[in-house]
Formats: C-alpha cells, sequence, structure tokens
C-alpha cells in the first residue's frame, strides 16, 4: 500500500503528483520539482498558503499526467498537521479523478514525511459497506518520493505508520458501524475476530460469568436491552516486558438514554457511545502488530442503554463490584456504570502499573472543549503532561482538566455510598471523572473523555464524516514513549 521511491522524479510513471508547498520556502531542492512549483506560482491563484490547491495537467518536465499543487502556508506556521491536511486533500483529488495511485513529493524534515504517510493512509479510507453505488474506490498504492539518503530511514517507519493508521481506519469502521449492526454480541465477536488474527489471547466474558464477577452495575445498564451484556478482555503479553497497561474502553453501542430517554437530537448519533471501546480494541490489536514492549491489557464492557420494562430506573441503588452502592439519579449516565465495574476489575484481576480510561463519557466535556480536544483528568499531573504532549504530536489533541477534591461532594448520596450523577449540572465532566476515581484505588489512572472528538458529522481532510478513530494514535505514541 505505502511505498518509498527515490526513482528520477520526472520518470514516475503516474496519473498523479502530488507536491506540497510552502508560500515563502523551498521545501525541496530537486530540481523537477523546483521547476514545478516555479511554474505553479506563476499562476496568481496559488501563493502557496495554506488551503491553496493548483491542478496542472500534462506539464513540461515530468511523464505525471496530473500534478496536484497544495499550499501549506508559511514556513513558520506550517507543522506536521499542515502536511497531514495537504496529504488527505490530494488522496481525496486522485480518488476523485478515478486514480488507482498517488505520488507524492516527500519534502521537508522528518515529521513533515510521516505526516504526509498518515494524512495519506487516512484520507485513503471511506465509510461505504451500506452503499451499494461503491464507484469512487480507494487508492490501491500511495508512494512517497524522498532523497535517496533518506531512502532507507524512510522505509523503515513505513510499517508502524501502516499499522497506527489501519488501526484508527478499523475504530472509525466500528464507530460508523450502525446501532443495529454492532449490538454487544455482534460487536463482541467482531473485536474477537479481529484480533484472533494477532498474537493476543482474548477472553469474551458471556452473562453469567458477567455475573460471577459481580459486575453488577454492567449488568444494571444492560437490563433494559434484549441484547445482553459483554464484557472483552483482550490480552497483548510480549516475551518480555516490564510494565503492565490496562486499557478501559467505554462500549455502550447505542445509549438511548435509558428511562430518561435521550430528546430530539441528543439521541441521534448515539451509536458513538462505543468509540471508546473501538479505540480501545483497535490499539490493542495496533499495538501487537507493532510489537510494543510492554504488556497491555484491553478491558471493554459493551451494553446497549435501553429502556423497557426491565430497564433499570432512577432511584435504584446498585452494589457495584468494588462493594459500593450507587444510587441511580440519571439512567443516562451509564457510562460510568459500566466504567466503574470494568475499572475495579481490571485492578483487581491485573494489578496494572497505569490504567488508562477513554470514553465518550459527559456531553458537559463537549460543550467545555468542543469537538476537537478531548478532556484528560488525572491526579498524575506528569501522567496527563504526557497525554498532552502525545496528543500534540499525533494532533489528537486532550486538555488536562482538574479533579479539585471538594467537588466530591456533589456526588454525596443520602441512602447509598454515592449518586452517579452530581447535585448540580455545572461541571459535569469533572463530576463524571471524581466518580470514576472512586473505583481505581491507588492505581496511577488517567481517564480521556472523548465524548467531542469520537465522531464527527461533518468530514475533514482526511478522515470521513462519522467515526473519527480518535485514541488510537494517541495511545499508540504514549505507549511507545513508555
Ligand atoms: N454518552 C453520553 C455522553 C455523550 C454526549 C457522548 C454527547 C457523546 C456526545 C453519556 O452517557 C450521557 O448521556 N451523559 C449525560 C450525563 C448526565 C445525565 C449527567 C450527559 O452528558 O448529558
Ligand atoms: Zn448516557
Ligand atoms: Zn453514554
Amino acid at each position: 500500500m505505502l511505498h518509498i521511491t527515490v526513482e528520477d522524479l520526472g520518470q514516475c510513471n503516474t496519473g498523479f503528483l502530488a507536491i506540497p508547498v510552502c508560500e515563502d520556502a523551498d521545501l525541496s531542492r530537486n530540481p523537477v520539482v523546483v521547476k514545478l512549483i516555479g511554474r505553479a506560482m506563476s499562476y496568481p491563484e496559488f501563493k502557496g498558503g495554506a488551503g491553496d490547491e493548483l491542478m496542472l495537467y500534462d506539464p513540461e518536465g515530468v511523464s505525471a499526467s496530473r500534478v496536484l499543487f497544495i499550499g501549506v502556508g508559511k514556513k513558520e506556521k506550517a507543522d506536521p498537521e499542515s502536511f497531514r491536511t495537504a496529504a488527505g486533500k490530494a488522496v481525496k483529488r486522485a480518488i476523485q479523478s478515478r486514480q488507482m495511485d498517488i505520488v507524492f513529493c516527500g519534502c521537508g524534515k522528518k515529521a513533515f514525511v510521516h505526516a504526509i504517510m498518515e494524512g495519506a493512509l487516512l484520507g485513503n479510507h471511506r465509510f461505504d459497506f451500506y452503499k451499494q453505488d461503491r464507484k469512487k474506490k480507494p487508492l490501491s498504492t500511495i508512494t512517497v518520493h524522498v532523497e535517496p539518503s533518506r531512502q532507507d530511514a524512510f522505509e523503515q517507519a513505513v510499517p508502524g505508520i501502516e499499522a497506527v493508521c489501519r488501526g484508527t481506519i478499523m475504530a472509525r469502521d466500528w464507530v460508523s458501524a450502525p446501532p443495529n449492526d454492532k449490538r454487544p454480541d455482534m460487536f463482541a465477536r467482531s473485536i474477537v475476530k479481529a484480533a484472533d488474527m494477532e498474537n493476543l489471547t482474548i477472553v469474551d466474558i458471556d452473562e453469567r460469568n458477567i455475573r460471577k464477577n459481580k459486575l453488577h452495575a454492567l449488568l444494571a445498564v444492560g437490563a433494559g436491552s434484549d441484547t445482553r451484556p459483554r464484557m472483552v478482555v483482550i490480552d497483548y503479553r510480549p516475551d518480555k516486558y516490564d510494565k503492565t497497561i490496562a486499557l478501559v474502553g467505554k462500549g455502550v453501542t447505542f445509549d438511548s438514554g435509558g428511562l430518561n430517554l435521550k430528546t430530539g437530537s441528543g439521541i441521534t448519533d448515539m451509536k458513538q457511545d462505543m468509540a471508546g471501546a473501538a479505540a480501545v480494541a483497535a490499539t490493542l490489536i495496533t499495538a501487537a502488530r507493532m510489537a510494543i514492549g510492554h504488556r497491555i491489557i484491553g478491558i471493554l464492557p459493551l451494553v446497549e442503554n435501553m429502556p423497557s420494562g426491565n430497564a433499570y430506573r432512577p432511584g435504584d441503588i446498585i452494589r457495584t463490584a468494588s462493594g459500593k452502592t450507587v444510587e441511580i439519579a440519571n439512567t443516562d449516565a451509564e457510562g460510568r456504570m459500566i466504567l466503574a465495574d470494568a475499572i475495579f476489575y481490571a485492578v483487581k484481576q491485573y494489578n496494572p502499573d497505569t490504567l488508562i480510561d477513554v470514553a465518550t463519557l459527559t456531553g458537559a466535556c463537549k460543550m467545555a472543549l468542543g469537538n476537537k480536544f478531548a478532556g484528560v483528568f488525572s491526579f498524575d499531573a506528569r501522567l496527563a503532561a504526557r497525554l498532552v504532549s502525545s496528543g500534540e504530536k499525533t494532533h489528537e489533541r486532550c486538555w488536562a482538566m482538574p479533579m479539585p477534591e471538594d467537588y466530591r461532594d456533589m456526588l454525596k448520596s443520602d441512602i447509598a455510598d454515592i449518586r452517579n450523577v452530581g447535585k448540580s449540572r455545572w461541571g459535569g465532566a469533572i463530576a463524571a471523572a471524581l466518580f470514576l476515581s472512586e473505583f481505581v484505588q491507588d492505581v496511577n489512572w488517567a481517564h480521556i473523555d472523548i465524548a467531542g472528538p469520537a465522531f464527527s458529522d461533518k468530514a475533514n481532510a482526511y478522515c470521513p464524516s462519522g467515526g473519527t478513530g480518535f485514541g488510537v494514535r494517541l495511545l499508540i505514541d504514549w505507549l511507545g514513549g513508555l
């Protein structure tokens, strides 16, 4: 799929050559490229500004029949994301032109060339499984042209970049899948099938064993659905490792709100509520493919939150796996319930060095940070800072949120150990994070609320509308830096 070439660009046998262009600096010293850019810049409509595009057909000096110039703006301001975006756009144009392949001029620093590869692979994904008419086919080959002295280094980077992009696309497809095709049993099977091909141990825990393990909060949330809850555990255990990491992902395959039924547009895209589980499952599969050097355990509570005669009710008191009792103030705050049990189970069974949960947990987090930032909640400022830094690198951006102890009062219950929703609606994302913290014991922990960035109703340069796969690139980068 992704190849590196050093052959003469002028002779490149392709229908589509893409050249990133800086507004105020030369990214490449290659004479063929310099000449082509000079030609492009002679048109007043193209100056190499961010977002500028110019297509030339059959230009002199190259055998490619189309050359697309894509502006990345001023050198000072250009960052890897500028190149990811440029590459994604170029791939879209190539697909529109009914091409099967594209060649990129891989110019600029290492991080820029890696970003071109990533943007191209991610931009080559379409979610069209449910369409009868699939005229627009993704490209079958993406080639990046680099200077001969850098060939080896870039070739070595290809498998990792391919793996992480495949993982992201896998997560996107799961999130975009309709909720009737990913009810807990189906989603569990789909995860088991995907993970089965890799060096992973998978346990699909059914309702009987969920009961045996006293995961009553998970059972309570699942009670209203005709499809029983599941818990999938994926264990990646390399021969040699010294750290054990647990990743817990919220897997609500559809969140109707339960008896506190969501209304209006609130319910519309709630198939996305398993995006945490999708990101974690895809991260484990990717970690195995990349042979990451830590033991990683993925714990995925899967459930459908539905109203019915058997659904859990506001007012119910549930005894969680930890023994703590929770008064249900709102059945729509179901994510923290299933995570409470899954986190407790993860700590009890695996005693990890660090535990991270990923969840589309609160509308409040989306309200606070919009749809491009995830909220990171941790008592460990260093862990939060590392995640924020991985977010900057991958452009899966995170913002560290506060965990004020005195907000815990919001969760006080008169008749149980804790309520599942704060008494005030303010600070809802913090209240949810503090709720989770009650089940973590003394393990090093971070919670990532991805309610904002998990799903997008608009496409961007390298992601179609629907699931974004947010979390996979972030977690893989963080794991790689441990
Ligand atoms: N799944 C939702 C959160 C959500 C909202 C995810 C928007 C993605 C986009 C969650 O289960 C939920 O319903 N949370 C409630 C909590 C409230 C009842 C305290 C919310 O955010 O309104
Ligand atoms: Zn909910
Ligand atoms: Zn939810």
